[in-house]
């Protein structure tokens, strides 16, 4: 095959990776990503927030630290807006090729941070959702299971639970974690939940037979 041929999919493979931060899912997604390109598909990588010129903005509002006064409505519309640009100026033009898209956080990110994390409320959330994904759903989503207080030791040597502050960060990925085991458990068809704490090689191996019985 040539540079520019690749195994079509008819209607493509729209694929997201969620889970809380630090749960390796983004390691994973690389490793799927060289491995279906190896076996000649056609592949899209992007990630939430972001993926587009005009994503990479709106993310880096959102996740500029001085902004600590963004009220949790004007990032829950920040992300949408950032989802509606990829879906329509990448994901569905990936699909439309027949390519393989990995999605790095799709909606059920926000149905879990800002629904279940912060609170907002889950039908309106939804209904954003369905706009700003401007009707599409993945076929399949990889959930990434990780207890916050492993999440958390994974970047910090500190001891857990230091203070009130960070007592509170904790709860706030407890909340995310059970949100998205509650989302999961609605759709079964659509999730595969991955224990985290698994060894990566075998992560990467059960996520590849998976994706391989939609070929
Ligand atoms: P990022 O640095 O990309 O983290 P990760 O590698 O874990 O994806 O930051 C994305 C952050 O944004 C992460 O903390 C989750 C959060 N987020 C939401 O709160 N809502 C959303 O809809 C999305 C897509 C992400």
């Amino acid at each position: 095959m040539g540079d520019n041929e690749y195994k079509e999919i008819p209607g493509g493979l729209f694929i997201s990776f969620e889970g809380i931060d630090y749960c390796g899912k983004s390691t994973q997604v690389k490793l799927l990503s060289s491995k279906l390109s190896h076996d000649g598909y056609g592949i899209v990588v992007v990630r939430e927030p972001g993926g587009t010129e005009i994503s990479e903005q709106i993310r880096a509002v959102l996740l500029d630290n001085a902004n600590i006064k963004m009220a949790p409505e004007a990032e829950l519309l920040l992300y949408e807006a950032s989802r509606a640009q990829l879906t329509r100026q990448l994901i569905i033009p990936g699909k439309d090729a027949g390519k393989v898209v990995l999605c790095d956080r799709y909606f059920d990110s926000t149905t879990a941070y800002q629904g279940y994390g912060r609170g907002l409320d889950l039908d309106s959330i939804n209904k954003m959702n369905l706009l700003a994904s401007c009707g599409i759903k993945p076929d399949m989503t990889f959930l990434f299971d990780l207890p916050a207080e492993a999440a958390q030791a994974r970047f910090s040597s500190v001891p857990l639970f230091k203070d009130r502050l960070e007592e509170e960060k904790i709860d706030f990925h407890r909340r995310v974690r059970n949100g998205y085991l509650k989302i999961a458990e609605l759709e079964r068809e659509r999730f595969k939940v991955i224990d985290a704490e698994d060894d990566i090689d075998n992560i990467a191996e059960k996520i590849f037979t998976e994706v391989k019985k939609r070929f």
